[in-house]
């Protein structure tokens, strides 16, 4: 398949900084690490991968803006477009030795997002997606799966750490979710479980608490792959939201109201 010189660029950074975290992954018991937040650590890992993607996208594309987890906002002299990037999504699971993990970078050009690479470079698996252009793992174009009653759906979902304000309404979710679903998963990876979507592994995903770098890029997967997302509110805002709700376009649809349901109606 032949990529376009924006998608090469993405995928080449993705790759090399996916080779660093290999490494450390390999050695995980000597990485130094603190703690951000409730739950949320940070090792040397995510930062040498932040960087080698810093260093990567600012020299294919001097001036582009930045967001990035650990370096937070830089400003560019380019206005019109902006690079929304987690250089280590799932840092609990890398720390603990489980590999699902995973790059994601988007770009957004005029506050549109127009190209995702999501790659997991211990199960070598390479998410690709431009705007108009379609969805792909590793070359092969990806569809959501197409089941239409959520009792037959595999459902993902992200859990709130107890010190977070979202935990006590995720309970209430869960509940409701349970109720309707054949199964619920929790990755660990927001970006991989929208991949997930994207892929037709999963029939959908909704988390809360969430940042613009978790999900962008997945965002992009899932529509090019022909599936919807919206905010909790049904809205279009996930980004400043920070919360997805993902499927095909009943599932989404089922899913959401699902999640809203207050617990007196159950
Ligand atoms: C986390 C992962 C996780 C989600 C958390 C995120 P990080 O990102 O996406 O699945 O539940 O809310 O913070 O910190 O590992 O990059
Ligand atoms: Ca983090
Ligand atoms: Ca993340
Ligand atoms: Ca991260």
């Amino acid at each position: 398949m032949a990529r376009s010189a924006l998608l090469n660029v993405m995928v080449q950074a993705a790759m090399k900084a996916g080779r660093s975290l290999s490494r450390d992954f390999g050695e995980v018991q000597n990485l130094q690490v603190s703690m951000k937040g409730p739950g949320d650590y940070v090792s040397q890992a995510d930062r040498k991968a932040e960087d080698i993607l810093f260093a990567e996208l600012s020299k294919a594309r001097p001036g582009y803006a930045f967001l990035m987890e650990e370096r937070g906002v830089v400003e560019g002299d380019d206005d019109q477009h902006r690079w929304i990037v987690d250089p280590l999504d799932g840092t609990t699971n890398f720390l603990h030795g489980i590999p699902i993990f995973s790059i994601s970078i988007a770009l957004e050009r005029q506050g549109q997002l127009v190209a995702a690479v999501i790659y997991n470079p211990a199960m070598d698996e390479l998410y690709t997606a431009e705007r108009g252009g379609g969805a792909f793992m590793n070359d092969r174009r990806l569809r959501v799966a197409g089941r239409s009653k959520l009792t037959d759906c595999v459902i993902g979902c992200g859990v709130p750490h107890l010190g977070r304000g979202q935990h006590g309404n995720f309970l209430v979710e869960l509940r409701n979710v349970m109720a309707e679903v054949s199964g619920v998963r929790r990755l660990g990876s927001a970006a991989l479980d929208l991949a997930y979507v994207a892929a037709g592994r999963m029939d959908g995903f909704w988390e809360t608490g969430l940042s613009a770098w978790d999900i962008a890029a997945g965002l992009l997967l899932v529509r090019e792959a022909g599936g919807f997302v919206s905010d909790m509110d049904g809205g279009q805002d996930m980004l400043e939201a920070g919360s997805v709700v993902a499927g095909n376009e009943v599932i989404q649809r089922a899913l959401l109201k699902a999640v809203k349901k207050p617990l007196s109606a159950r």
